[in-house]
């Protein structure tokens, strides 16, 4: 069996005290990690910051250091891919691509690197000023404290990673404790593409003893946190002054117009309400339906999900595998359990074994039903209908999430009306709500969060605004 250690101060520490990592999909342990005690972490965070102080790379270097951790994690794909499918369980298929996005989000740093702009400020124009002159520079924050989530293990470590080094900063990471490999697996690459020792710093453990350890010190400037909303607003209640990117859930909403290709939604709805068995912050979990094309829609959307593969994740075939645990499996059986007892009609799956739930099709929900107002984050979607927009947007709105949403229709006057009122941070038109590439900038409203994701946008915050002035006596 495989055993992976902790990155401190550029060294790969073992530790006595380990966690068991288990195959997501055969439920036996394939691999072991060190957990970092009090001490590890304390090491870590020293370690960052004085990395940080003494860090000498320029923009040129970080870029060149960047750009060889995207190559590198081209060329160990199938590597990183198999781990993904192991420890995430993952379809093999969804796990390539997650590296390809993956080394995008690299790139993308690396480019940003070279390219993090001041202004100038016209101070002459006070009065009193006439002989002054300034800019603004973009300075590192410091030590950035990542915490990132086990759905997608190696792009979002990649997404707080990658541009807090572009920006000049130091990191001290959280994987999640039941996705760590991956984690550990980018540290390897990053270290194989030059990066000093210090700047990266992986710690491993709980969110109640590593996470809240990291809350606690002061040496982390800006934590940068990807998972639940209830979790987010505790980091934001224990971080104070503190600087906080937070990217948390959605129960992502998409409106099937009555102009709309319905052949093209449902296919692309099917696929994106179940890609990675909606464990996906903008899977698509509600779909607003006209009433006038209902019947055909579920049609067609009952026979596109259909055609998904269901089981293994390391079946190149594969399209839905098991959910990260049976405990959560569960869980969302539980709530599907108390839409049908409270009047839902199972259209299609309901069916678990173990941590595998069938791709599930509700209808005949209610909008307080857990399965509708909250976030599954399970392979279940449900169908309302509506018959005038303007109440189907106000139902879209109702709920405290509000991350992306996204509407089909082959009216471009009704795309756009509901474009400007539908309350996200992404909306996509004959897209669903899934809908992401790295480059675009990625954050939520209300409890989906605040600050945005995408190298560019990360880069801004996580970099400082400094103004300098001159007296040009
Ligand atoms: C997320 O679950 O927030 C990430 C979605 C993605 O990167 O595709």
């Amino acid at each position: 069996m495989e055993s992976y250690s902790l990155y401190i101060d550029g060294k790969w520490r073992k530790t006595e005290d380990t966690l068991d990592v288990l195959n997501k999909y055969s439920q036996t342990v394939f691999a072991s990690v060190s957990k970092a005690s009090e001490q590890d972490v304390d090491d870590a965070i020293s370690s960052a910051s004085r990395a940080f102080r003494q860090n000498k790379l320029s923009p040129y270097e970080r870029y060149t250091i960047l750009h060889k951790t995207s190559q590198l994690l081209l060329d160990n794909q199938e590597d990183l891919a198999m781990i993904i499918v192991q420890e995430a369980g993952k379809p093999l298929k969804q796990a390539r691509t997650e590296i390809e996005r993956s080394a995008q989000t690299f790139e993308l740093a690396a480019e940003e690197a070279k390219r993090i702009y001041g202004e100038g400020v016209p101070v002459e124009a006070a009065p009193g000023s006439e002989n002054r002159m300034a800019f603004t520079i973009k300075v590192p924050v410091g030590v950035v404290g990542a915490i990132s989530p086990f759905n997608f293990p190696l792009n979002l470590v990649s997404h707080k990673v990658a541009p807090a080094l572009a920006a000049g900063n130091a990191v001290v990471l959280k994987p999640a404790s039941n996705t760590p490999i991956s984690a550990i697996k980018l540290a390897e690459i990053i270290e194989e593409a030059g990066l000093p020792k210090g700047l990266l710093q992986v710690v491993v453990g709980s969110g109640s003893t590593v996470g809240k350890q990291m809350m606690k010190d002061d040496r982390i400037q800006l934590y940068t946190f990807t998972g639940s909303a209830h979790t987010g607003l505790k980091l934001k209640q224990d971080t104070g002054l503190k600087r906080l990117i937070l990217e948390l859930g959605n129960n992502s909403p998409v409106i099937v117009d009555k102009e709309a290709d319905l052949d093209h939604a449902a296919q692309t709805l099917a696929a994106q309400s179940f890609a990675y068995a909606g464990q996906v912050c903008i899977s698509v979990q509600r779909i607003y339906v006209h009433e006038s094309i209902q019947t055909q829609f579920l049609e067609k959307l009952i026979s596109s999900i259909k055609k998904l593969n269901v089981g293994d994740p390391a079946d190149p075939a594969t399209d839905v595998g098991p959910m990260i645990s049976e405990s959560e499996a569960e869980r969302a059986e539980q709530w599907i359990g108390e839409a049908v007892a409270d009047g839902a009609k199972i259209a299609y799956g309901g069916k678990r074994k173990g941590a595998l739930l069938k791709p599930t099709l509700l209808t005949n929900v209610k909008k307080d039903m857990r399965v509708v107002c909250e976030e599954i984050f399970a392979p279940v979607v449900s169908v309302l209908t509506f018959s005038h927009l303007d109440d189907c947007i106000d139902e879209v709105n109702s709920t405290n999430y509000g991350l992306q949403s996204g509407i089909f229709t082959q009216n471009i006057d009704t795309a756009f009306y509901a474009a400007k009122r539908v309350e996200v941070g992404g909306f996509m038109i004959n897209d669903g709500s899934q809908y992401r590439v790295d480059l675009m900038p990625y954050g939520g409203l209300k409890d989906s969060g605040n600050g945005k994701e995408g190298p560019k946008y990360s880069v801004d915050e996580m970099t400082e605004e400094r103004l300098i002035v001159m007296n040009l006596r």
